[in-house]
């Protein structure tokens, strides 16, 4: 019987490979010029660095959690997402320093038990950052400014940015008393998963998709009203220096992020095109608690994360050039073939994509293999052509052929052509 992939794994084929690598170097080139260093992490982590960070009672430690035993009895699972790695990794290695924040970025692969539709899969890849140590409001504008500058280099142009304050551990006890009480007095209307986080997280309700939940939330008190004087001075600044970046974005007092580390500073940016239900391109927000909580010092942090899947979906389509042989060396006879195994070797090594067929084929099939791979020259070679010392190159776009002599190979490919 034939096997195949996991449900809601996927394979990366040409051409969308061509422009998931496109996607790595614009980012990682771009995170770079912001000074942001590369982290890689394990895909395997403890389970208790997600309870701890991401909450007991946020989606992922609940139910999308791919969990296992190892053959101690530890309790380890794949990574759902990527910022709790980067704080345990900021903690063990003792990288903080009191004079200097630090910023990285990793691309990594998630794994999340989901149930599927287009655009949310089980395993899907994440680029983020984080910065940790730095308070400052101004961070939090650079940073949203640095995901939207990203988008806009890979050619989007429907997107909004979204931004809120969720508070922090002074307002927010409160508020949430105060929310409890708003939808008690409505429980009844609420779909069962809301009615489990009313106890649990009731700003999650927020986050519902269920009409009538939508409904109920609508007229719900928002955060927005309550947050204390340091909480709003700190998001009047976030909103004045993006402004002054010329970001723009809207207040939405109903996004609330799923995952418990995040205080203050909380946004999603959207697309409107080519998501459907997963609108959500990236998202990110303050977490100055999380270090600490994780065994570290009281350190600040902020960051985001953007699906590479969802990017893909939302990109303008583009042709992708394929790009994969310049030359195809075509053979005819044994000793030809012998000698051409070490040309085309000797070609690629001056950064000339060439490729070779070594099964006993005809030239016909062997023109027919180059035109496949797009390449723009094929050079010929029979057992004849090895006595006489030359080669026969032709341009596969004007089909004009020209002799070669084997001294002259290499510097005539590297005139021609186009890289
Ligand atoms: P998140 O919102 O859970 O945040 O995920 C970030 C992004 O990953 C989403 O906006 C979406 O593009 C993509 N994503 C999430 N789940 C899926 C899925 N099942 N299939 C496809 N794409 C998905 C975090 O993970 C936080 N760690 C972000 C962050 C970084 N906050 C601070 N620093």
């Amino acid at each position: 019987m034939q096997i195949q992939s996991v449900k809601g794994m996927h394979d990366l084929l040409m051409p969308d490979s061509v422009q998931w690598q496109k996607i790595r170097a614009i980012a990682s080139e771009l995170f770079e010029n912001f000074g942001f260093q590369y982290l890689e992490m394990p895909v395997v982590e403890r389970t208790e660095l997600f309870a701890r960070s991401s909450g007991h009672t946020s989606d992922i430690v609940q139910k999308q959690m791919y969990v296992f035993q190892d053959k101690k009895g530890e309790s380890f699972c794949l990574r759902p997402e990527g910022t709790a790695p980067v704080v345990r990794a900021y903690i063990e290695h003792r990288l903080y320093y009191p004079e200097a924040y630090q910023k990285f970025y990793y691309w990594a692969p998630m794994y999340r038990y989901e149930r599927m539709q287009k655009g949310r899969y089980r395993q899907h890849t994440q680029v983020g950052i984080e910065v940790l140590g730095a308070h400052e409001p101004y961070v939090d504008a650079e940073c949203i400014f640095l995901l939207t500058e990203l988008y806009r280099r890979l050619g989007l142009a429907a997107f909004s940015v979204e931004l809120n304050s969720i508070g922090d551990s002074t307002c927010r006890p409160a508020y949430r008393e105060k929310l409890v009480s708003y939808f008690q007095a409505k429980v009844s209307a609420l779909c069962e998963d809301c009615q489990s986080r009313l106890k649990k997280n009731p700003m999650r309700t927020f986050d519902c998709k269920n009409e009538a939940c939508k409904e109920v939330s609508k007229k719900a008190p928002r955060i927005l009203d309550d947050l204390c004087g340091p909480c709003a001075t700190h998001f009047e600044s976030v909103k004045q220096s993006l402004k002054e970046l010329k970001v723009p974005f809207d207040v939405n007092s109903a996004i609330v992020r799923g995952l418990d580390y995040y205080v203050r500073t909380a946004f999603e940016v959207k697309s409107s095109i080519g998501l459907g239900a997963q609108d959500t391109l990236g998202a990110g927000g303050r977490y100055d608690g999380l270090v600490k909580t994780l065994g570290g010092p009281d350190t600040a942090g902020f960051g985001f994360a953007t699906g590479i899947e969802r990017l893909m979906l939302s990109m303008p389509s583009q042709e992708v050039s394929v790009g994969r042989c310049h030359v195809f060396v075509a053979v005819l006879g044994d000793k030809a073939r012998a000698f051409a195994f070490t040309l085309v070797n000797q070609i690629r090594l001056k950064h000339i994509k060439a490729e070779i067929n070594y099964e006993n084929k005809s030239l016909k099939v062997q023109m027919k293999q180059a035109d496949r791979l797009g390449a723009q020259y094929v050079l010929m070679i029979g057992d004849h052509e090895l006595s006489e010392g030359k080669s026969i190159l032709r341009n596969m776009q004007t089909q004009e052929q020209v002799e070669v002599a084997f001294s002259n190979i290499i510097s005539t490919l590297e005139q021609r052509i186009q890289i």
